[in-house]
């Protein structure tokens, strides 16, 4: 089963965090990796609790090589070489193109784009060491595809464009290893992600505007809950997947099968 011992970026919060528990329920060993070390120890105490096998703690941001080198180097001494992989931290920050500072873009590449090709680079070097093959779950998102109505995404969607070419790209170069890399696609997915950005006194009004343009866009008529979306990763970690790779498993509520041309 790739589920055994599987490593999990951005498991701090949201989709990552709902992986972990979905993993532990299955008693995977979780290697819980975020930037944020107090919110990767509460996980990592859920998970335990959720019933992992084991459940370590990783403090790492992403975007830093040796950080995740390091990470990975400890999760082989403390689990033993993973057999899959969850590449799914990331960040957003929206502004016109016009208004994107280079700082502002520099690091959604950073941490979106370059962090999973560390993520993975690692990943794939010890899967190609032990030998064993292994599955690794990218996160995209529907701006990778299409772009998105309320404006202001060009650097968050360039770096999900990025991501969907890799992991295209990666699964050709990996198939004869047996390693398998897919994507996820999850649409608007109900975590603090979503209200990046906005001012602590403005985040229930702006919850609720979220919540009503869900209703009306997507065709599902809400939004996803972060375990629905873990649901789709453990999929494509296990084994029950062994013919997939290179695709993308879009978790969107109906979202891009919907045209816009409703005149
Ligand atoms: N929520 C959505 O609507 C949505 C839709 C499509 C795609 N996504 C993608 O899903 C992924 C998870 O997002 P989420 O919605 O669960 O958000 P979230 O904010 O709840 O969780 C993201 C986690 O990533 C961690 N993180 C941020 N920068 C990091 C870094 N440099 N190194 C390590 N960890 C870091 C954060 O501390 C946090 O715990 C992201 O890649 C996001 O782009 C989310």
């Amino acid at each position: 089963m790739s589920t055994d011992t599987v490593v999990v970026t951005g498991a701090g919060s949201g989709i990552g965090r709902a992986t972990c528990l979905a993993l532990a329920s299955r008693g995977a060993r979780v290697a819980v990796v975020d930037i944020d070390g107090a919110a990767a120890r509460t996980v990592a105490e859920e998970s335990l609790r959720t019933g992992a096998a084991a459940a370590i703690p990783v403090e790492c941001d992403v975007s830093s090589e040796m950080a995740v080198q390091a990470a990975f180097e400890q999760v082989g001494v403390e689990l033993g070489a993973p057999s899959g992989t969850f590449a799914n931290a990331g960040i957003e920050a929206n502004a016109p193109l016009h208004q994107l500072s280079s700082a502002t873009w520099q690091q959604m590449i950073d941490v979106n784009l370059t962090g999973l090709f560390l993520t993975c680079r690692e990943a794939v070097r010890l899967h190609v060491a032990a030998g064993r093959g292994g599955s690794i779950v990218c996160t995209s998102s529907p701006a990778a595809f299409i772009g998105h109505s309320g404006g202001g995404n060009s650097a968050y969607a360039a770096s999900k464009g990025g991501i969907s070419a890799f992991v295209r790209s990666t699964a050709i170069d990996y198939a004869s290893h047996g390693i398998r890399v897919n994507a996820v696609v999850p649409g608007a997915t109900d975590t603090a992600l979503l209200l990046a950005g906005v001012d602590d006194d403005e985040r229930d009004v702006a919850a609720e505007r979220i919540r009503a343009a869900a209703r009306e866009q997507v065709p599902l008529g809400r939004l996803a809950r972060p375990e629905e979306i873990a649901a789709a990763v453990v999929w494509l970690l296990s084994d029950d997947s062994s013919y997939v790779t290179g695709t993308h498993l879009v978790c969107d509520g109906g979202l891009m099968a919907k045209s816009a041309n409703d005149f």
